[in-house]
């Protein structure tokens, strides 16, 4: 039922999202504020009236995707009428080029006015807007989500940044650390255990730095508590910072089991000197001393990391220093970057002096390095039965299911009816570098 009252009534919307996982759950969060305005999901860009993209400026690369997108978008609008801005990262960094890009961009919002995004959509008809200020302090949401996943639900716990890594743009983007308060994040997981969630992904750049002033709650703290909330049998974070890791929260993790056996560590660079520059405030040794002791309490543990190749001055022998460590360390996974000079950052004055040829090569060195390891790895599962939290069906074969494992790796397998949503002890038969493929040999509940 339509309600000509609402600003967008009877619109259709769509999402394009680039980035991390924040930046999805801050699309489920803009999508719900959409539809309370009175606007349906359409589906596909194809057949939407509005389309929001949500975007990311991590790296020149994450931002160029928007302008190739904003191509076809203005085609589009060539050709029938619609609507469509520009939100997230790139919307923040690049607030008054956007509209003048001759980009046909309607709105550009930023952060602090995801609120009002339907208001800001409704005037825009006929004129651009752009609202993209900043403020301190968390602003809570007034309207619930529209999800993407029935079964693993995002719960945002802290956003931005005051760490300034030399070569991070996020904290000009995400601006200073906001701690959402305990009680809005346990009334949050409450409402996903009321709807069946298994898992709970907690998001913030800088998770294990959470501090709820009020009650004097730290990152272990919050933890417990959300373990104490009946339902939700998995509970996963990102991203923590090495310099902020703690023997106590390795505790922690270890005192609860539904915390999963995986944690996700950007190491960014082997070499002590590299680090010091990216001014990160955790040395070679001080990382090796971090995992020795997450491994001590938890010898499963299935560790993954962000690595940046390139950065600049980077010597031979410090890159090697990076293989080194990829090396001893033995990841499950890794996220692996050329390194990209980006606006405002410390790096940026200073020369990007490994050529463009050198960075592709220390890259495809790193990744055939992390192959090996993980091929190795995998094939030591061969056999075993790993518990799985099944998410849906595989893309390329509906009869196949897809999940993930504890420790966070790919899984397909065959089952003899829909298991979706469901924990499966998956025997594991055959395994790439990527993923593990199986068979469901029980469920696990209900
Ligand atoms: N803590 C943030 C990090 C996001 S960026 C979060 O979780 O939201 C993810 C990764 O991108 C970083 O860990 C880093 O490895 C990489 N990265 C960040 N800035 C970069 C740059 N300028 N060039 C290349 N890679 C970069
Ligand atoms: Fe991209 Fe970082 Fe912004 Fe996420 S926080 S969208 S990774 S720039
Ligand atoms: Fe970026 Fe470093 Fe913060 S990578 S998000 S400045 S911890």
């Amino acid at each position: 039922m339509t309600d000509p009252r609402l600003p967008l009534d009877g619109l259709r919307f769509a999402f394009h999202t680039f980035g991390c996982q924040m930046n999805e759950n801050d699309s489920e969060r803009l999508a719900g504020y959409l539809a309370a305005a009175g606007a349906a999901p359409a589906g596909l860009i194809e057949s939407a009236d509005v389309v929001v993209v949500n975007t990311c400026s991590v790296r020149a690369k994450s931002e160029e995707k928007l302008y190739s997108l904003l191509g076809r978008l203005r085609t589009l609008k060539k050709r029938r009428p619609l609507l469509f801005g520009v939100v997230g990262c790139v919307a923040q960094l690049r607030k008054d080029m956007l509209p003048g890009l001759k980009s046909g961009v309607d709105f550009v919002v930023g952060f602090d006015q995801y609120p009002r995004i339907a208001e800001i959509i409704a005037e825009s008809r006929g004129r651009k807007m752009i609202a993209a200020s900043r403020s301190r302090g968390w602003k809570e949401g007034t309207v619930p989500p529209i999800r993407e996943s029935a079964v693993s639900g995002f719960v945002t716990i802290m956003e931005g940044c005051d760490n300034f890594c030399a070569y991070c743009v996020v904290p000009f983007t995400r601006g200073r650390e906001k701690f959402r308060p305990v009680e809005a994040v346990l009334a949050e997981v409450r409402d996903l255990a009321a709807h069946g969630f298994r898992e709970i992904q907690l998001l913030g750049q800088n998770v294990n730095n959470y501090a709820d002033s009020a009650s004097g709650t730290d990152f272990a703290d919050l933890l417990g508590r959300i373990a104490a909330v009946p339902g939700p049998e998995w509970i996963r974070f990102i991203t923590s910072h090495p310099k902020n890791f703690t023997p106590s929260l390795a505790r922690a993790m270890a005192a609860t089991p539904k915390v999963c056996r995986q944690f996700h560590l950007p190491i960014q660079s082997g070499s002590s000197r590299v680090l010091e520059r990216m001014k990160r405030g955790y040395s070679r040794e001080d990382y090796l001393e971090t995992v020795r002791t997450l491994r001590s309490l938890m010898p499963e543990i299935r560790l993954s990391a962000d690595i940046i190749v390139g950065y600049p001055g980077e010597t031979t022998e410090e890159f090697g220093e990076t293989l080194s460590a990829l090396a001893e360390i033995k990841f499950a996974n890794i996220f692996s970057f050329c390194y990209s000079p980006r606006p405002l950052t410390a790096a940026a004055r200073i020369a990007d002096d490994v050529s463009t040829e050198v960075k592709r090569s220390r890259l495809m060195e790193v990744q055939a390095l992390q192959k090996e390891i993980q091929t190795t790895f995998h094939k030591t599962m061969i056999g075993r039965t790993e518990r799985v939290l099944c998410t849906g069906r595989s893309k390329k074969d509906p009869a196949v299911f897809a999940g993930r494992s504890e420790g966070n790796q790919v899984v397909n397998f065959r089952a003899d009816r829909d298991v979706v949503g469901r924990f499966v002890d998956v025997e594991i038969l055959s395994v790439g570098p990527y993923s593990l493929r199986g068979r469901a040999v029980s469920l696990y509940n209900k």
